[in-house]
């Protein structure tokens, strides 16, 4: 059977398990995804013990996705590049770090637009997920990303991970309001608007874009008072529990070697994000 799970502090609350039972029947692979929460004091101890265990691979979360590497034998070169890893498997014996949370970002986003050299990006937030997001934006074929965060100089580090041909600014977040008009995609990567500060708005959001796309990876609540405002302006707005769905995606072709599809799950987790 393929064993799998989710290592963090805290992951009860997660909804991979969830998630993953989908792919498993969805394949008919016989499997398990278990929870294995872990105190930051005991975390080499635990996680040395779990990765000899027999476990076939497993998501890392908050705090430890930077804390594996030295753990792992091998790292995906995108996943090395952004230093962070939210997927170990094990295969031929040697444990394998990947990073499936910006380019499972990006999968969910090209539902909503697809990639174009042409489109004007901008991103709000430079933290662990905005690292991941921009790495996988400038692969996938967005080839302008600005970037604005509160710490201009966290910005700055987020441009080491270009490709050759990317054209990034970085921007205050007051430059960034009086141009907000010139961006096809706002995509915005802090916790600013999470459950229980559901009411809190990273920028304000007017004249923008006609027919611009903005995007939210916060999805407690699954509308974020960015996303309302955006809708609001008449923009397409884009939920973050997509991310989460296909980062699952990713990491479960990942251990299992086969496709799966995401369809009606993206409904069904909006139900079980609303109702938890
Ligand atoms: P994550 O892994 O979720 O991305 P992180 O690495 O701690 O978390 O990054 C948090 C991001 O949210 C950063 O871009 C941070 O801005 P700073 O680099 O200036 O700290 C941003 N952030 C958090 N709280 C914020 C707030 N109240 N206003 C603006 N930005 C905020």
């Amino acid at each position: 059977i393929l064993k799998l799970g989710l290592i963090g502090h805290p992951v009860e609350q997660s909804l991979s398990p969830w998630i993953h039972t989908r792919f498993m029947e969805q394949t008919g692979i016989d499997g398990e995804y278990k929870l294995y929460p872990i105190e930051p004091d005991v975390f080499d101890k635990k996680i040395t013990a779990l990765m000899q265990s027999g476990i076939d691979g497993f998501n890392i979360t908050v705090p430890y996705k930077q804390r594996i590497i030295p753990f792992l034998d091998e790292l995906d070169p995108d996943a090395a590049k952004i230093g962070a890893v939210n997927t170990a498997v094990r295969k031929n014996g040697k444990w394998i770090g990947y990073n499936t949370d910006g380019s499972g970002y990006v999968r969910a986003l090209e539902q909503v637009i697809p990639p174009k050299e042409s489109l004007h990006v901008l991103m709000l937030g430079a933290g662990g997920a905005a690292r991941g997001i921009y790495r996988a934006l400038v692969t996938h074929g967005f080839r302008h990303v600005d970037i604005a965060n509160r710490t201009a100089s966290k910005a700055e580090e987020l441009l080491q991970l270009q490709e050759p041909e990317t054209i990034s600014e970085i921007l205050t977040f007051q430059e960034v309001q009086q141009q907000l008009a010139d961006y096809d995609v706002i995509i915005h990567t802090t916790s600013v608007g999470m459950s229980p500060n559901a009411a809190e708005q990273i920028i304000p959001l007017t004249n923008l874009k006609p027919g611009a796309v903005v995007s939210d990876i916060v999805y407690k609540p699954i509308e974020t008072q960015l996303l309302h405002t955006a809708k609001q302006q008449g923009a397409l707005i884009h939920h973050g529990h997509s991310m989460l769905l296909y980062q699952a995606q990713y990491a479960f072709e990942i251990w299992s070697g086969r496709q799966v599809v995401v369809g009606d799950l993206l409904n069904q987790l909006e139900q079980r994000v609303t109702e938890a």
